[in-house]
């Protein structure tokens, strides 16, 4: 593919569909990253990507891909995700009429889908920026913070109580690594694996803070081998959070219907689509 004779190329769902199934194919492939997938780094590529918009100004947002570029590359919360930016560069090369930004999003939603999560609609259109476009530190969210710092951050996104508790809900996936955050280990037993477990182990397990040198952290009284950061717990602590972490815990259906709403709501924050809300794309996930 590329510029035809009659003008230039314009992808169709077909083409983003064979973005989407090199992405597939690249991760079942490369199994020798962490718990054997690059799928959960992926998926917090695109949500830190997404997760600086603000609502007032309008900036930040998928919209730019600017974390390509230091100061925003560099910020302690973006600590590791150089590896997923990596894992997409012969992506890029392959599909080089992709954008970043379209690259990035895509790849968090293939990933949720390939590692058994919900249908992620996704459409194009986002641009990439130039530097001068890169957010200010400290727009993500800081896990050693409670209740009031994640309403801070994620109502500065236009999200609500029941959407904060939804995205959350994404770390059932993949693991903290002590020379990225501090904080060490996985939120359930199968990290590889999109699910509700993350709620179900906040309600029935028992956590207490863990004895360590590290940042503060909580681990599972049974095994002691899992572990909730501070802005985790605080989702059971507090009233409004706790209703959607029970509803959650009690009914994974209910949680991947509304994970996929509001997960396409971060990835599309700021964005200034062509392409209408009921013409998104639904990609078929690989066998
Ligand atoms: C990992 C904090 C919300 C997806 C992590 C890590 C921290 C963190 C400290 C460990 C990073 C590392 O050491 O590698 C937070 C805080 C949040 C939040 C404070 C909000 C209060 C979210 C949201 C999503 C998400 C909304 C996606 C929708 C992930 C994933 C990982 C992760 C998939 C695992 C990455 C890996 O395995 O490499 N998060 N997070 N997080 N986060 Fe969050």
């Amino acid at each position: 593919n590329g510029a035809s004779p009659k003008g230039p190329f314009v992808p169709t769902q077909a083409d983003y569909q064979k973005v989407y199934d090199a992405i597939a194919l690249r991760l079942q492939n490369e199994t020798d990253y962490d718990d054997g997938s690059y799928g959960p780094v992926l998926v917090r590529l695109a949500w830190h990507a997404s997760g600086t918009y603000d609502k007032e100004t309008g900036t930040g947002g998928s919209n730019g891909s600017t974390m390509r570029f230091a100061p925003e590359s560099d910020h302690g919360a973006n600590a590791g995700l150089k590896h997923a930016r990596d894992f997409l560069e012969p992506i890029k090369t392959q599909f080089p009429w992709i954008t970043y930004s379209d690259l990035w999003t895509l790849a968090g939603a293939c990933s949720i889908q390939e590692l058994g999560g919900p249908s992620i609609p996704w459409r194009p259109g986002r641009e990439d920026k130039d530097v001068a476009a890169c957010t200010p530190d400290g727009r993500l969210p800081d896990a050693a913070q409670g209740h009031r710092h994640i309403r801070d951050v994620f109502g500065r996104m236009g999200f609500d109580d029941r959407e904060m508790v939804a995205l959350i809900g994404a770390h059932a996936l993949g693991r903290a690594h002590s020379d990225r955050s501090g904080f060490d280990g996985p939120w359930d037993f199968s990290p590889t694996v999109f699910s509700n477990d993350f709620f179900k182990l906040l309600v029935d397990e028992k956590w207490n803070q863990k004895k360590w040198n590290g940042p503060t952290q909580f681990t599972d009284k049974t095994t002691q081998t899992l572990m909730m950061l501070p802005t985790d717990i605080a989702l059971i602590k507090d009233k409004g959070f706790k209703q959607h972490v029970d509803r959650y815990a009690k009914d994974s259906d209910v949680f991947f219907k509304e994970f996929s709403d509001v997960f396409v709501k971060l990835i599309e924050l700021g964005v200034p689509f062509q392409v209408k809300p009921e013409d998104r794309f639904i990609f078929k996930a690989s066998e």
